[in-house]
């Protein structure tokens, strides 16, 4: 059930050397593209590392954080911002049986077309997309008995930081300009079982009725 997922999903940082099969793996990847997307566009791809030396200079990017090269396989989590291109776009809401004059009415509309705003905009939108796959995955990951921990403190446009291991890491994955490597997501299993401890804020801290400051 999806709550359990919910409720016992937490970071696992520390993994064992048992290794996450590939049907695992795909099992989880298959649950991120199941994913809502803005008009279905799925600005999204998604490149699977295994290799030894590619999770070294992966960790080097994010940060040293040991988690990347130690994690049996990593997820690499790429905002795809060629999704937004005309010819990308309107391919996917004919898929979807969009007729002409609807694709047009979108591509043409600003508030359905972030393309139409500026590259800021369309990074936002394509960030919040992604949020809901790499969500989904995590979810599937914890049903399958596989830990996993996002890695969002990477060496990318984003953060704007370390330049080189940015390229290296781009380069490594065979990315485009266009293609942003936002996060990472690590497999493997958990090293030694610890407890799921959900520290969050409270209810009445971050939900209100009507109006911000009438508790619900
Ligand atoms: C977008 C995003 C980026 C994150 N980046 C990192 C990271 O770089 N390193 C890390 O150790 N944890 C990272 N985390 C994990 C959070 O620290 C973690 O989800 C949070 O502390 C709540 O703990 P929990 O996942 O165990 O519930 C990231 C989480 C998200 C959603």
């Amino acid at each position: 059930m999806v709550l359990n997922a919910i409720t016992n999903r937490k970071s696992v940082r520390t993994y064992s050397e048992k290794q996450v099969e590939d049907s695992t793996i795909k099992e989880i990847l298959k649950a991120g593209l199941m994913a809502p997307s803005w008009v279905n566009v799925q600005p999204w791809h998604f490149v699977v590392v295994k290799n030894q030396e590619t999770k070294e200079k992966l960790s080097i990017a994010a940060n040293n954080q040991n988690m990347v090269k130690n994690a049996s396989a990593v997820i690499c989590c790429i905002a795809d911002m060629n999704a937004w291109d005309e010819k990308n776009f309107s391919k996917v809401m004919e898929k979807q049986g969009r007729n002409a004059d609807v694709r047009n009415y979108i591509l043409s509309n600003p508030v359905l077309n972030p393309s139409l705003l500026g590259e800021y905009e369309t990074l936002l939108r394509t960030v919040e997309q992604m949020s809901y796959a790499i969500g989904y995955m995590t979810l599937r990951a914890e049903e399958l008995g596989v830990g996993c921990c996002i890695v969002g403190a990477i060496a990318n446009e984003l953060t704007q930081k370390d330049g080189e291991a940015s390229i290296t890491a781009k380069e490594l994955l065979g990315l485009s300009d266009k293609q942003i490597l936002l996060s990472l997501l690590t497999l493997g299993y958990e090293k030694e079982h610890t407890p799921t401890i959900k520290s969050r804020k409270n209810f009445e801290e971050v939900v209100s009725l009507e109006k911000i400051g009438k508790n619900f």
